[in-house]
């Protein structure tokens, strides 16, 4: 079976001053093509450096990472955001939504970005925003919505560009277990459309649910 991503002795090192901190070391991971992958370890492990050298956010300090078949370190920076924007959702872990733009526009903007229609993608973005349980809150800034609503408002825009691979780090941290159960659901039809999500969990209760595991622990991927 294709892998839909291949991660090659991933080693990443920052550099603060004079303080080194090896937050990967050595990693090697396969995922076949639309099999989903929970990412477990404790905090400071080195799953959201993971996550970000997987979606090409970052870059590793030596390794390779290569997404159904290409190797994502060899490109250039413009193929690089084209890449991240139509093949990748993010779920960042602090949400990363524009503050002054409504649950919509946000939604939206990646599928901008993309130079896709707006007529178009309002739809979709309100579909969406319907399958994350806030439909009603569409037209309200993200600087009045609670936590639990940013976060859904962020599950929604990693999927306007009906990307390959979901990286969603702790998705459902902010959310009450009904709401978690709507959104591992939703994660789970996309799943079986041949969607590979990849899913940072603290919860061992969702981390049971994925055929495959991977742990960190203190940068490395053990058993
Ligand atoms: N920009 C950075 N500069 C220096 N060190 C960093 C940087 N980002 C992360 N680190 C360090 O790398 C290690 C891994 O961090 P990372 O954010 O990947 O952990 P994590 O497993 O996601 O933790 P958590 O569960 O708390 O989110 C930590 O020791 C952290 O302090
Ligand atoms: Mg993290």
């Amino acid at each position: 079976m294709k892998n839909v991503i291949e991660v090659q002795n991933l080693t990443k090192e920052y550099q603060n001053g004079g303080e080194q901190t090896v937050a990967l070391d050595n990693i090697n991971f396969k995922l076949s093509k639309g099999q989903s992958c929970a990412v477990v370890g404790t905090s400071g492990s080195g799953k959201t450096t993971f996550l970000q050298l997987v979606g090409g956010l970052d870059f590793p300090t030596s390794g390779k990472i290569i997404i159904n078949g290409e190797c994502i370190n060899e490109m250039s920076d413009k193929e690089l955001s084209y890449f991240r924007n139509d093949s990748i959702g993010f779920v960042f872990q602090f949400f990363n939504l524009q503050d002054y733009l409504t649950a919509k526009e946000n939604v939206m903007l990646p599928a901008l970005i993309a130079k896709k229609k707006y007529s178009e993608i309002e739809q979709k973005a309100e579909s969406l925003l319907q399958k994350v349980g806030l439909l009603k809150e569409k037209n309200r800034p993200i600087s009045q919505m609670s936590g639990g609503q940013m976060q859904r408002v962020a599950i929604a825009r990693s999927l306007i560009n009906d990307p390959e691979i979901i990286l969603a780090d702790e998705p459902t941290g902010a959310l009450d277990e009904e709401n978690a159960e709507n959104i591992l659901n939703l994660f789970e039809q996309i799943g079986k459309d041949g969607v590979s999500v990849v899913i940072i969990t603290h919860d061992n209760k969702i981390a049971k649910k994925f055929e495959n595991i991977l742990k960190i622990n203190k940068g490395k991927a053990v058993k």
